[in-house]
């Protein structure tokens, strides 16, 4: 069984170094090195990253592992090669999965590669693929970016959380090298455990649309409940980190959306306001009994009571008749 693994791993590391030849040294990888350079990525980040290029061909890496010696069976189970319906000719039933992409290597904690998500050159779909559970594998448990992230985590006692590779790279170049992403999945219990093993608090940096605001709003809860201090960081609508980098650069993006990151709760408050109008007297109420509800869910008192406080002052309620919501709303859980 272990032998077993260990081939697969061989298979992938010597995948990931052709991909990585390709892209940095062949006319092969000139299309992908010219569509990195145009998105802002630096050779050396191309470097560091083992970034790679996959050839748009079926038979490429197909080809190259069976003359190393590995059985179609076991590229499979390396998620390297997918399988084709045979029923018409029987001839092609086996190809590379990834064709033509941009290939990020994804590595374990230990620095060893284990998958691959692959990016298309232009538009198209899918527009990232990623590779398939494998007995190396599995999504809700790796960090893209961790084993070279780790140690900048530990030292700055915090994470950044991305939703994808690009802006992982892009806030490396931009000297945030403390930065991870999730695999194009929610973020789950055991990776919100990785992170707070490592740091107590995260900064949840996802695209700014409803899609990647959403996805933040549950991350927000499955760090909190691993008792992390978890920040929201805020673009304008529409951009993600590296779009943001790329257009106000760097330092914009360390001191304006890192550094102004929002709390876990304020981020919670601010997301209630924008669904109601303040001006409408019913619909002021309904938002204070709200945010007393997300009040009610914090762990600690004091915390509790700071923000009930501020909500007292801004809309001039009495602070007992909001610990009295707050009571009720705690006793409904
Ligand atoms: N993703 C995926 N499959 C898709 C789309 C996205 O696995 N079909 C994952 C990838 O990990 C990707 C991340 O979700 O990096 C974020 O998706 P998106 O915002 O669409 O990608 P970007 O990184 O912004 O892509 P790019 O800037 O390259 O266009
Ligand atoms: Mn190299
Ligand atoms: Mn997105
Ligand atoms: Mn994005
Ligand atoms: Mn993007």
């Amino acid at each position: 069984e272990e032998k077993r693994r260990q081939r697969l791993r061989e298979a992938v590391e010597l995948a990931a170094r052709l991909f990585h030849h390709l892209l940095m040294n062949t006319e092969h990888g000139e299309e992908a090195r010219d569509y990195l350079t145009r998105r802002g990525i630096q050779r050396s980040t191309m470097e560091e990253f083992q970034l790679g290029y996959a050839p748009d061909s079926y038979r490429f890496l197909l080809s190259f592992l069976k003359r190393r010696g590995f059985q179609e069976e076991e590229l499979i189970n390396a998620g390297l090669i997918a399988q084709r319906d045979t029923s018409a000719n029987g001839v092609l039933s086996y190809y590379d999965r990834f064709r033509g992409r941009v290939m990020f290597p994804i590595h374990d904690s230990q620095g060893r590669v284990i998958a691959f998500g692959g990016r298309l050159l232009g538009e198209g779909r899918p527009k990232y693929l990623n590779s398939p559970e494998t007995p190396l594998f599995h999504k809700g448990k790796f960090l893209f970016n961790l084993h070279r992230a780790r140690k900048s985590i530990r030292k700055q006692n915090q994470a950044v959380l991305f939703e994808g590779y690009m802006d992982v790279i892009a806030a490396w170049q931009a000297g945030v090298t403390h930065g991870v992403a999730t695999l194009g999945t929610a973020l789950t219990d055991s990776q919100a455990q990785v992170i707070r093993r490592n740091a107590e608090t995260a900064i949840i940096c996802y695209d700014s649309d409803t899609a990647g605001q959403q996805a933040a709003d549950r991350g927000l809860d499955v760090l909190k409940n691993r008792e992390c201090i978890v920040k929201v960081a805020q673009m304008p609508h529409g951009m993600d980190p590296d779009d943001y980098i790329g257009r106000f650069g760097s330092q914009a993006f360390i001191d304006k959306v890192l550094a102004q990151a929002l709390p876990f709760t304020a981020f919670k408050l601010e997301t209630l306001k924008k669904n109601v109008d303040l001006k409408d007297e019913d619909e002021r109420m309904q938002y204070l009994t709200q945010a007393v509800e997300v009040v009610a869910q914090l762990p600690r008192a004091i915390e509790r009571d700071h923000y009930l406080r501020r909500l007292s002052e801004e809309f001039g309620i009495s602070l007992d008749a909001l610990k009295q919501e707050q009571r009720k709303a705690a006793s409904k859980k």
